[in-house]
């Protein structure tokens, strides 16, 4: 039977690890307010930021009854009360092709400055994807500081996100025009509309986890950044039916001092239901008054509103990067709570040095229906390829084509033609993306 990742002890292999070390792992209390400032405290200084206020505490401290959170205690130090190693770990909802899976979402690695490199993040991250499997969660999943940290556990980098820098005044706006309204709400009707309309558009997109707690409040402001709150924006579409279909949350900044014409918008968030929410909200921000720049993070690889102006070199890709990363821990479950672009099918010859996703499977799929997913061999007529349990968490959404890293040599082709046979598959029509951070 699953256990519940949430009340599990702490991981027996990771405590002897660090026992080693003179180190323990413990489990936070959160109805302990000391524990729960000295491991927020611990998790700033390890991404070197200030040290939490208690408007942040307050924001942040109801999150940690929903997750399992723990800290690597040096009981020798002159000052042990922050501890030396933080992980937190929490059961997240992820939209799949045509389905979604539990996933474990792990945040807040870090490791003190003084106690890196003796295997404090290894002990911790084992032991968190040894409780996703005791959960019998098919994946783990993961935003990242650094490119180079979480290979080496399995993870592989799933789903791209672009940041985009929009001209406004010389994008040229020709999209089609709107039913329905667009209107300017206050911060808690905004947050109101949200808590259906998010995860409806999070439903919509592979690669999308749900938001909760501290991440969904910040998305609208909060205590913690008062200027930047007082200056945030909400923008709503209602469709002709004034059913709410889309929310922009989006800050206007000044540029140029000496250029009233100059502001730049930055948004912090774009959630769309319909395509005439999309087109009402982006038109919106482009036809701004006194506004020459527009800033989208978090935005797809492949936009639709490229083909809603007439100078699509108005719009430039800031940044592209990898953003969401998954670990496969469980093949025929991750497979199976996907849908698939075509009949056909595929299997898989998976290494993976922690064993749980190690060994071949088969999916076979058809079109409109579930999948059959097995582990089992496949014969010579069965399209097969061998890779790597890091870049089978890639291929999982579709994010990449199997073509591409069998072209750089990170995948083996056994049959000839199967990568090619994974992308009809695996792809599909639009990239997979993670809008938030966590
Ligand atoms: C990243 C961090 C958590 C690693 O902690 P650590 O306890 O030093 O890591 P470990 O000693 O367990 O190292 C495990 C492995 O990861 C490697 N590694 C650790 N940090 C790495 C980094 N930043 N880049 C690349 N490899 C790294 C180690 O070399 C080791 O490799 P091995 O398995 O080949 O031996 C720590 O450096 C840290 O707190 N960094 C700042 C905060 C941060 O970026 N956290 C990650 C958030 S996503």
């Amino acid at each position: 039977m699953a256990a519940d990742p949430l009340t599990l002890p702490v991981d027996d292999e990771a405590q002897a690890a660090l026992a080693a070390h003179g180190l323990r792992m413990e489990l936070l209390d959160p109805g302990d307010d000391a524990q729960v400032r000295a491991w927020m405290e611990a998790d700033s200084r390890g991404f070197h930021d200030a040290a939490p206020d208690d408007a942040t505490i307050e924001l942040v401290s109801g999150d940690f009854a929903g997750s399992r959170t723990v800290a690597v205690r040096d009981d020798s130090l002159t000052d042990p009360r922050v501890p030396v190693g933080t992980i937190t770990s929490w059961p997240a909802a992820m939209t799949v092709p045509g389905g979604e899976v539990t996933g474990w979402a792990i945040s807040g690695v870090t490791v003190a400055p003084t106690h890196r490199r003796r295997g404090i993040a290894r002990a911790m991250v084992d032991a968190e994807l040894r409780a996703a499997v005791a959960a019998e969660l098919p994946v783990a999943i993961l935003t990242v500081s650094e490119a180079t940290i979480y290979t080496r556990y399995g993870f592989g980098p799933a789903a791209w996100t672009a940041a985009l820098e929009v001209q406004a005044k010389r994008a040229g706006w020709l999209g089609a025009e709107t039913p329905g309204r667009v209107q300017l709400v206050e911060r808690a009707t905004a947050m109101e509309t949200a808590r259906e309309l998010l995860p409806a558009a999070r439903r919509a997109t592979p690669g999308d986890v749900q938001v909760v707690g501290h991440r969904f409040d910040r998305l609208f402001g909060s205590r913690t950044d008062e200027p930047e709150l007082r200056r945030r924006r909400f923008v709503r579409y209602d469709d002709e039916d004034g059913v709410p279909r889309g929310l922009a949350v989006y800050v206007v900044g000044e540029e140029d001092p000496a250029d009233f014409t100059s502001h730049v918008v930055e948004v912090r968030h774009l959630a769309t239901t319909t395509d005439d929410a999309y087109r009402a909200l982006w038109r919106y921000l482009l036809e701004l008054d006194l506004v020459r720049t527009v800033r989208a993070p978090l935005r797809s690889t492949d936009e639709p509103l490229r083909w809603l102006v007439r100078d699509q070199r108005a719009i430039r890709t800031t940044e592209l990067r990898e953003h969401l990363w998954v670990r496969v821990l469980d093949p025929v479950a991750a497979f199976s709570a996907r849908t698939y672009g075509a009949s056909g099918r595929l299997a898989l010859r998976v290494t993976d040095p922690a064993g749980y996703a190690d060994g071949s499977f088969v999916i076979h799929a058809t079109e409109g229906f579930a999948p059959r997913v097995a582990r089992a061999g496949a014969g010579s007529d069965v399209p097969t390829l061998e890779l790597p349990v890091d870049l089978l968490g890639s291929l999982y959404l579709g994010g990449v084509s199997a073509v591409t890293l069998a072209r750089a040599g990170r995948i083996t082709e056994v049959t000839p033609g199967a990568a090619l046979a994974a992308d009809r598959l695996l792809r599909g029509s639009e990239p997979p993306l993670l809008a938030t951070w966590f």
